[in-house]
């Protein structure tokens, strides 16, 4: 494993770890799922780091439906579910954000760490305003640059390179299991957040974002 002292930059997934929007992404797929009749058990589980038209796609074919739709009532169909997602952020504030994070954030940044945001989501800039993160959170990949979504590596290969780091330099934190593909892929040590069984792939584990300090990351490096 790299070691603790080679650690440089941290690279943050934002839905399910800076912020709990997990869940509304999954009511607002269930939402969409419902009325397209699609039973689709874990949903809020499968859906987790992946982009929304790749989501869209995975409750299709969930469905059998995936030759039922042209490509755009299938963009009609994502930008419903973004409707209702947008509807259930609404009202989201400093209160909304993990419990730990903010603490996380203010010791990245008092010790020089580098921070990134590797969110698969458009509507992360929003939502990082609602929450009073964006002075953190300068650096961010673009989604709407990026050729392919996680599990694929490009988003934290693109989150270290707005460091000016190697990947083995960076740290990226994830609940997705897709999102843990990602970094391991990229070269980067992953910390996930969440059921451990799910994230079997991570480097660290850590079942809630309370236990995200450097402290902790670098007990569980040596
Ligand atoms: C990820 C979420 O962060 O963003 C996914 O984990 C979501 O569930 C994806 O589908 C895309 O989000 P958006 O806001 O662009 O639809
Ligand atoms: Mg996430």
């Amino acid at each position: 494993m790299v070691k603790f002292t080679d650690i440089k930059g941290f690279i943050f997934d934002l839905d399910g770890v800076v912020t709990d929007t997990s869940r509304y992404h999954a009511k607002a797929w269930g939402q969409l799922a419902d009325k397209l009749g699609v039973d689709y058990p874990g949903l809020g589980d499968a859906v987790k780091g992946i982009s929304r038209m790749d989501a869209l796609e995975m409750i299709l074919k969930k469905g059998g439906l995936e030759n039922n739709y042209s490509e755009a009532e299938k963009e009609a169909l994502a930008a419903e579910k973004n409707a209702n997602y947008v509807n259930l952020i609404q009202n989201m504030s400093a209160k909304d954000i993990l419990p730990g994070m903010a603490d996380f954030l203010a010791e990245l940044k008092d010790k020089g760490y580098g921070i990134s945001l590797a969110s698969a989501s458009k509507n992360a800039p929003k939502i990082l305003e609602k929450i009073g993160l964006s002075d953190y959170f300068t650096k961010a990949v673009d989604p709407a640059t990026l050729k392919y979504g996680k599990p694929d590596p490009e988003i934290f290969i693109k989150g270290a390179q707005l460091l000016d780091l190697m990947p083995a330099q960076c740290i990226g934190l994830e609940d997705a299991a897709a999102g843990i593909a990602g970094i391991n892929a990229a070269g980067e040590t992953s910390v996930g957040i969440g059921d451990p069984e799910l994230l079997h792939d991570a480097t660290i584990n850590f079942t809630d974002t309370s236990q995200v300090s450097l402290a902790n990351i670098e007990k569980a490096m040596q």
